[in-house]
């Protein structure tokens, strides 16, 4: 049971993160209201100039599709509190400013109709919220404890939290993957009653897959590294676990209009190999403008990855981790009986697979499936000039001089087992 509701996960690999909201308008992170010390009365403002008239979300879900995302987890609240659907339970909500409608209804109905299933990031952290106490990450942080949680009672708190994931598992439909975030130090899963808000979830939606951030380990179904690559695939109690890990594309989440530390593409190709090679996800995040556009860059980014992901998505979608260990600078993802190898930096003519010998059957470019020659090591082979003797054990591939034209070139070995 528990295989079945992770297979599409597992098989999919690689999706879109939306952090979308009201933070978009500073554009100064998603955090603009805690690092600045914004009290919520003040944070209001942006409320009230929310006007994202540029919002095309069939746009957005063409975006994801043609860069080979296969899911979307779009941020129903974020930690200022505000909810982007029209909710029963609070005044601050979309449907209350210029936008004056359900934007995140007509998000689930476009990336459905893309064909991507559909997750929500929902912050249990609220810095609106009137019984919500203080904690380190809190815009008030430095007001006096006491007087600031006078009055303030978290089993309200926890009604309200219970009580939006109860609106947003009911009116979308089918939601596949619930994405709560995340418990400070001082607070813990009594304060979100994680236990029962678990139960919930599962009961609303039994398919749904659900994350690791209410501390409450034993009701994840995955693990989140966030803007971290893992060494190798993550473990608990010694057995490997579902894991995704989510990224950037400039450190921010939220639009951050100054902020010019952006990834390329390169890199963030490598990343997508570099997690399926570890047996994990990649949750690749895009902040929208407040008009609600991705902006040029990422765009940009985004179609570039599309592009190797379109002549590459045989070495991501239903791969794996494989157990032998790759070449230097490369990685290996597995499918079957094919074995991928991603080459990161190009070598001179030869790779040599070590411990291969009698296993390689086939090998071709992945990116326009030519054939590449290779042979087994000889030990009695002198090659000119020198006394090198070949391992007997090795697989040799002739890669031509040139490096393929694509961001990273991939080698699609065809093994004899399975
Ligand atoms: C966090 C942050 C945040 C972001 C996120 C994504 O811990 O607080 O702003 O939404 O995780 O993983």
């Amino acid at each position: 049971m528990k295989k079945e509701k992770t297979d599409w996960f597992v098989h999919d690999r690689f999706g879109l993160f939306v952090h979308w909201g009201i933070y978009a308008i500073p554009g100064r992170h998603e955090w603009v209201q805690s690092r600045e010390k914004i009290a919520a009365e003040d944070y209001k403002k942006y409320a009230d100039r929310f006007e994202p008239d540029l919002y095309d979300p069939v746009q957005w879900a063409r975006d994801a599709k043609r860069t080979g995302m296969k899911y979307a987890v779009l941020t129903s609240k974020h930690h200022d509190g505000f909810a982007m659907w029209d909710s029963q339970l609070t005044d601050f909500k979309v449907t209350n400013t210029p936008a004056g409608r359900d934007l995140m209804a007509e998000f689930v109905e476009a990336f459905r109709a893309e064909g991507l299933k559909i997750g929500f990031y929902h912050s249990v952290i609220d810095w609106h919220h009137p019984d919500y106490t203080l904690d380190s990450p809190h815009p008030s942080r430095d007001q006096d404890p006491g007087k600031f949680n006078q009055g303030r009672d978290m089993g309200r708190y926890r009604e309200f939290l219970h009580g939006q994931v109860r609106e947003l598992l009911t009116n979308y439909g089918k939601i596949d993957v619930m994405w709560f975030d995340w418990t400070p130090p001082e607070k813990n899963r009594k304060d979100w009653d994680s236990e029962n808000l678990a139960t919930l979830v599962r009961e609303l939606q039994p398919g749904i897959l659900l994350n690791d951030r209410i501390d409450y380990p034993e009701s994840a179904d995955f693990v989140t590294p966030e803007e971290y690559q893992a060494k190798a695939w993550p473990e608990r109690d010694g057995e490997r676990v579902l894991w995704e890990t989510c990224q950037t594309l400039n450190g921010s989440w939220g639009y951050d209009r100054d902020n010019v530390n952006w990834k390329s593409p390169e890199v963030l190709v490598k990343v997508l190999i570099d997690t399926v090679s570890k047996g994990g996800n990649l949750l690749l995040n895009v902040g929208p403008t407040a008009r609600g556009e991705f902006d040029p860059i990422a765009r940009e980014t985004l179609a570039q990855i599309g592009e190797w992901v379109h002549r590459h998505g045989r070495s991501i979608y239903g791969a794996t981790a494989a157990e032998e260990l790759p070449p230097q600078d490369c990685r290996f993802t597995r499918r079957g009986n094919r074995l991928y190898l991603h080459v990161f930096s190009w070598p001179l003519r030869h790779i040599h697979l070590e411990g291969f010998a009698g296993r390689a059957e086939y090998a071709q470019f992945l990116h326009d499936g030519s054939e590449i020659f290779f042979r087994e090591g000889d030990p009695n082979a002198v090659a000119q000039n020198t006394a090198m003797a070949e391992d007997a054990g090795t697989v040799i591939l002739e890669v031509p001089l040139r490096r393929p034209d694509v961001i990273v070139p991939v080698i699609e070995l065809f093994l004899r087992d399975s």
